[in-house]
């Protein structure tokens, strides 16, 4: 039986359409569906804490603290430090009235509890970590004037510092750093602390630290903590602690 011109007609506007949707079908599969935009990112708070530059060279210190280290502890480690203390901090906007990061640790007690740990982490990061870049140089050198005198008359000299340092630091389990402080009597000694806990919010004052976090050392020492702890001496900035020990001890 042929089919009617009804029936013939129904017959070809469904082919058509078939035809037509198969032909859209087809184009999507070729043309990549459009991506959609990305969702505006959180904006990160740009400050108040920005990150201090190196104050020389990242190949500076080589052989003794390798170019690659520094940048990564410098752009990554301490860059990570202020980024999460400024978003800390923006959670407590009425808080934070733009003081220095070492009056910020030394008040640590001030600092609402909601972002206390945070301020604590980060910000003793920051802290420990401006300092660290300050007290290192190419020149080495030696320890002068009064402070040289301090170190004998307080530790027994810069050779014993050396060794107390290096065996307190390889004795710090985990993350921390081994200090070397003026103590509230104006007296100098060494101690450890865990983590990024600054020696400011223990009501020392810090001359120099030495970071003994594995990302301080790994990629040249590996595992063996001893060996930066050993070589490190041939890269510290006398000329500034001794300064540094000047004005404390005068202020
Ligand atoms: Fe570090």
């Amino acid at each position: 039986m042929f089919p009617t011109r009804r029936q013939a007609l129904k017959t070809l506007t469904a082919a058509a359409l078939a035809s037509t949707a198969l032909g859209r079908l087809s184009s999507y599969a070729q043309t990549p569906a459009p991506t959609p935009a990305p969702a505006p990112a959180a904006k990160a708070p740009t400050g108040p804490f920005t990150l201090p530059p190196l104050p020389y060279a990242y190949d500076a210190l080589e052989p003794y603290i390798d170019t690659e280290t520094m940048h990564l502890h410098h752009d990554k480690h301490h860059a990570a430090y202020v980024n999460k203390l400024n978003e800390a901090l923006a959670k407590e906007p009425s808080f934070f009235a733009g003081t220095n990061i070492d009056d910020l640790m030394k008040n640590l007690a001030s600092v609402p509890e909601s972002i206390r740990t945070a301020v604590r982490n980060q910000g003793g990061g920051h802290a420990n970590h401006s300092l660290f870049w300050l007290t290192l140089s190419p020149k080495g050198g030696a320890p002068k004037g009064a402070f040289a005198k301090a170190l004998e008359a307080d530790l027994g000299g810069i050779d014993k510092v050396k060794q107390e340092m290096a065996k307190a630091g390889g004795s710090v389990f985990g993350s921390g750093w081994v200090w070397l402080v003026l103590d509230g009597g104006k007296k100098l000694t060494i101690l450890t602390l865990p983590n990024q806990d600054s020696p400011l919010s223990e009501g020392h004052f810090p001359l120099f630290g030495i970071d003994v976090w594995e990302h301080a050392y790994y990629l040249k020492y590996h595992n063996v903590r001893a060996d930066y702890l050993s070589a490190i001496w041939n890269v510290v900035n006398w000329d500034f602690i001794s300064d540094r020990y000047d004005k404390a001890i005068q202020a």
